[in-house]
């Protein structure tokens, strides 16, 4: 993208129409092709050539525009007081010097501003103009000086708030906010719109910019839009508020939304903080943010700094990392995984995204790979956030190779060349080649051996790999036949890493029945279900003789699950590995009864666990466990009591926002502690 060998006005050209038709995809289609982030860079590429080259700088360029442009299809509106947009900082240093420039500019010498620091919503900015309490108009952002009439569409999203609430209201006041959907509002209405066989929205910013700038205001209505307001424009009949933080106190008492995350600050170190702490909330927070915003409070200060071309002086927005990039598909491979799960797998350009490098982003099956319409050699968008997976967001059809062809789904499995069967109307695909396929054994003595399970530290991938094809091993059972000779001349493995090998494999012989149940990989018995049953029946003898129906007159075991586990035990294959596993010598202690759990008031109760606790995460799952209390990861509405240690964060602020009860580490000891003495 930086193209050195160009002319830089050649480049500046090239950069400005690249960036004028992101602008009218953005802003007009509705439809961006590339992630803010790279629209971002973009913009800075520009930026930084015009101020090289100020010959070439012109006031048309986009880097002296605000974004948009106004739309024919809507009437236009000028706005009073032009709409402006903020200039962007991406980290502290960029901070540092706009607040010493501010300090500069109102003359002040010691101590530190007061800022007022908001979360920079990703939707789309409309003005609301109220005349003696009224709803007169509305409009979109447009190109900063005019916008669009979308008065109608935003009576919908308002309602009852066209009427503003108080007796002393101005003659006009405009207000400015930002329309957006929430989370699970835009993942309702995508799945709404792919039922009804309609266009899916690529994300909730798109959703709701096209659900607002619709002509049938009653298709606005229908659809989940959220406002929250966040400055004013224009004031007539009453003298405005004299900070940020009274304009926004004035709007709330007029009855409009303003977020409760805003917070006054005070200088660079307040602006950080709150940087941070809204960083760490992010994926717990029910909408999408990209950045916070700092605004000087006093409105003076805010006249004296005034405006660039662009965007104020006095306020600026402090990005986060982006969570989506543009990299490019390799390759699209075929992944057969434990249960013969077969999963087409993007192989990507290395791209950092949410933090982390990202080279592989799943495809999930080949109804995916229809409706994103990938290939190899496209560019694409891919996303990270939170914990989440990396996915292909979408793919930048314009940016196709011819070379590109279009996806097959095999009809044989790749690794053994077994049938591969669809389930489930075709979504789930699966190799029938069970543990004759490499593919399928390899993964399940990898599963048997990870941390969760038996946790053999050192018998990774690669070793599992060498091991089944080099033939020293078949199935797990033939783990615990390998010697130390065998390990030591493997293929590039020192001395002492084969003693450590050799050492893991016998000290993980000394287990729970709860981990082997796990371990053993029977299709859908997870963690939990291995310690349910280990809990409910004691002992593997019993597991494995159960019938279908005793198993399901276990808590939490459904008929599915029950076939699963039923099915396993009977396989002669299963049991042949079951014996050896036994011989080997893997052993464990006598799980206790269940006891009688009414006593606890975790009983039956779903419990999350966060922050740090002065004990292991494992002793208080245990002990929680054996109150009768199903420990899960995430909270949601679901979720009975979390436990937060020190330095709870997003887990803790959700349980909030859903009002589920909180413990602390003392509570939750005392209610053990009350259990275990009954
Ligand atoms: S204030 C003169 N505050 O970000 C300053 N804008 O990149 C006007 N935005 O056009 C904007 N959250 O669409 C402001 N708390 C916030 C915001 C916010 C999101 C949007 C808004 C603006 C764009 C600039």
């Amino acid at each position: 993208m930086s193209g050195l060998q160009k002319h830089p006005k050649q480049h500046i050209l090239q950069l400005r129409e690249q960036l004028e038709y992101h602008n009218y995809r953005y802003y007009v289609l509705d439809d961006p092709e590339i992630p803010d982030s790279s629209y971002d860079r973009l913009m800075q590429e520009l930026e930084e050539l015009e101020q090289c080259y100020p010959a070439f700088q012109s006031m048309d360029s986009p880097t002296q525009k605000v974004g948009g442009f106004a739309s024919e299809t809507f009437s236009e509106v000028v706005h009073a007081v032009p709409m402006r947009s903020l200039g962007n900082a991406f980290d502290t240093a960029e901070i540092t010097s706009f607040a010493r420039r501010v300090k500069e500019l109102v003359g002040l010498e010691t101590g530190e501003v007061e800022y007022v620091a908001e979360p920079k919503l990703d939707g789309l900015a409309v003005s609301l103009r109220y005349e003696n309490g009224w709803l007169v108009q509305a409009a979109t952002r447009g190109d900063g000086k005019k916008g669009e009439n979308i008065t109608h569409n935003m009576r919908m999203v308002l309602a009852d708030r066209t009427r503003l609430n108080g007796d002393r209201l101005p003659e006009v006041l405009e207000v400015r906010g930002e329309v957006f959907m929430r989370t699970d509002d835009f993942h309702q209405l995508n799945q709404n719109q792919q039922k009804a066989g309609l266009k899916t929205f690529v994300n909730p910013r798109n959703a709701a910019a096209g659900s607002l700038r619709q002509l049938d205001p009653a298709i606005t209505a229908s659809r989940p839009l959220s406002l929250y307001c966040y400055a004013l424009g224009e004031v007539l009949g009453v003298a405005p508020p004299k900070s940020q933080l009274d304009a926004l106190e004035w709007i709330k008492n007029m009855g409009l939304p303003v977020t409760d995350l805003v917070k006054p600050v005070v200088g660079v170190d307040g602006c950080i903080d709150y940087y941070n702490e809204l960083l760490g909330r992010r994926d717990s927070l029910p909408f999408n943010i990209d950045g916070v915003v700092y605004k000087v409070s006093r409105t003076d200060w805010q006249s004296s700094l005034g405006f660039t071309a662009k965007a104020p002086r006095w306020a600026i927005a402090h990005k986060f990392p982006a969570q989506e990039q543009v990299t490019v598909v390799e390759n699209i491979a075929i992944q057969v995984g434990r249960t013969g799960a077969i999963t087409p797998v993007a192989r990507l350009k290395p791209v950092f995204v949410g933090g982390v490098t990202v080279a592989n982003a799943t495809l999930h099956n080949a109804a995916e790979i229809n409706r994103l319409d990938v290939r190899a050699g496209d560019t694409v968008i891919v996303r990270r956030a939170g914990d989440v997976i990396p996915e292909v967001v979408s793919v930048v059809h314009s940016q196709r190779p011819q070379s590109a062809r279009a996806f097959r789904f095999p009809r044989e499995c790749p690794v053994c060349g077994s049938a591969v069967v669809n389930q489930g109307d075709g979504v789930i695909a699966r190799c029938s080649g069970g543990l004759f396929c490499a593919a399928q054994k390899k993964e399940s003595i990898k599963h048997f051996a990870s941390r969760r399970a038996m946790d053999i530290e050192g018998l990774g991938d690669k070793l599992v790999n060498q091991l089944v094809n080099d033939k020293l091993i078949d199935d797990i059972g033939d783990l615990f036949s390998l010697t130390l000779t065998q390990l030591s001349n493997l293929d590039r493995m020192a001395e002492k890493s084969a003693t450590n090998l050799f050492t893991a494999i016998e000290r993980s012989k000394n287990t729970t029945l709860a981990r082997f149940l796990y371990a053993l990989g029977i299709p859908l018995v997870g963690e939990a279900t291995g310690e349910t049953l280990s809990a409910n029946l004691f002992t593997l003898d019993e597991v494995a003789a159960k019938s279908e129906e005793e198993l399901q007159n276990i808590p939490d075991i459904g008929p599915i699950v029950a076939k699963s586990i039923r099915t396993f035990f009977q396989q002669p294959h299963n049991q042949k590995v079951l014996e050896k596993l036994l011989n080997a010598g893997i052993h464990w202690p006598q799980p206790t009864r269940a006891k009688d759990f009414t006593h606890s008031i975790f009983a039956a109760k779903t419990v999350v666990l966060t922050g740090t606790l002065s004990m292991a995460r494992a002793q208080a799952k245990s002990w929680l466990q054996s109150a009768g209390a199903r420990v899960t990861g995430s909270v949601s509405k679901n979720t009975d009591f979390v436990i937060a240690g020190e330095d709870a964060g997003s887990k803790a602020d959700k349980a909030r926002q859903l009002g589920v009860e909180i413990l602390n580490e003392a509570q939750f000891l005392q209610h053990i502690h009350n259990r275990l003495t009954v």
